[in-house]
């Protein structure tokens, strides 16, 4: 994970077996890619971040001037590619270089965006301006992300929650560019819990809730697979049984 968010919630989320000495600042200012200075390892086994320590957001400014400001981190993830199945960028959500340097550099961008018409309207009009902005990069032969939109605390017995996904369902099915994720994170209090545990929240939610709903463990594994559907032999109960009991 690279915490690019100059409000570091995500660095501060697990508890760390080993900080490193240098974070955001140093990768993306100074442009440090000794792993053994910029990495910091969780208690998570085999989950790494790049802790965020811009607390004055000066990264942005300093990448605003930069002749390769929107490329920077495109250049630099190389050096994560040898010994990461995936790299997770997490950026604040109002759009700044930051950002845009971060689509640049992604495979796939993914935006969580709450189930309220105006909100989840104006999200895909601001991301689908943001790829639009970013598109005279093609000319580079760099070329943005498609974009996925994933609804987030979602309560599906609220009428006009289920309403409203219908909707924008029927009108994202134009775009190829920006569409909307099949699988919905639900509003549950074990997202709370998780994050007060400092775990991830399919290791505490794990059993179908007794009304019916998903467990979290569910839910990611959903999520995990329409993203990532090369995953299936990994993550899929039916087909790793045994990985899945242990994660
Ligand atoms: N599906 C959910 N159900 C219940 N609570 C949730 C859910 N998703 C997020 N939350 C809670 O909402 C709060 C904000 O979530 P999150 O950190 O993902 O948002 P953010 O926009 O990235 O915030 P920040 O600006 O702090 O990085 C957290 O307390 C989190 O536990
Ligand atoms: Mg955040």
């Amino acid at each position: 994970m690279i915490d690019l968010d100059s409000q570091p919630t995500l660095s501060s989320y697990y508890p760390l077996t080993c900080a490193g000495t240098a974070g955001s600042v140093e990768l993306i200012g100074h442009r440090l890619v000794d792993l053994d200075q910029i990495v910091s390892r969780t208690c998570i086994e085999g989950l790494h971040v790049v802790l965020s320590n811009d607390p004055l957001g000066q990264l942005n400014t300093l990448l605003l001037h930069a002749p390769d400001g929107r490329l920077r981190l495109k250049n630099l993830l190389h050096v994560f590619e040898p010994f990461y199945d995936v790299v997770l960028i997490d950026t604040q959500g109002a759009r700044s270089v930051i950002v845009e340097m971060s689509v640049l550099a992604s495979d796939m961008m993914i935006s969580p965006i709450p189930p309220e018409m105006l909100a989840a309207r104006e999200l895909h009009r601001g991301t689908l301006a943001l790829l639009q902005s970013l598109a005279p990069y093609e000319q580079l032969g760099v070329r943005p992300p498609p974009a996925r939109l994933l609804l987030n605390q979602v309560n599906l017995s609220r009428r006009d929650t289920r309403l409203i996904i219908q909707s924008l369902s029927a009108d994202f099915v134009a775009h190829d560019k920006v569409t909307l994720c099949s699988a919905v994170v639900l509003d549950r209090v074990a997202y709370l819990n998780a994050a007060s545990l400092g775990l991830p929240v399919h290791r505490i939610d794990y059993r179908p809730s007794p009304s019916g709903g998903l467990s979290a463990a569910q839910s990611m594994r959903q999520l995990a697979l329409e993203l990532f559907p090369e995953w299936h032999r990994l993550i899929d109960p039916a087909s790793a049984p045994d990985v899945c009991a242990r994660y």
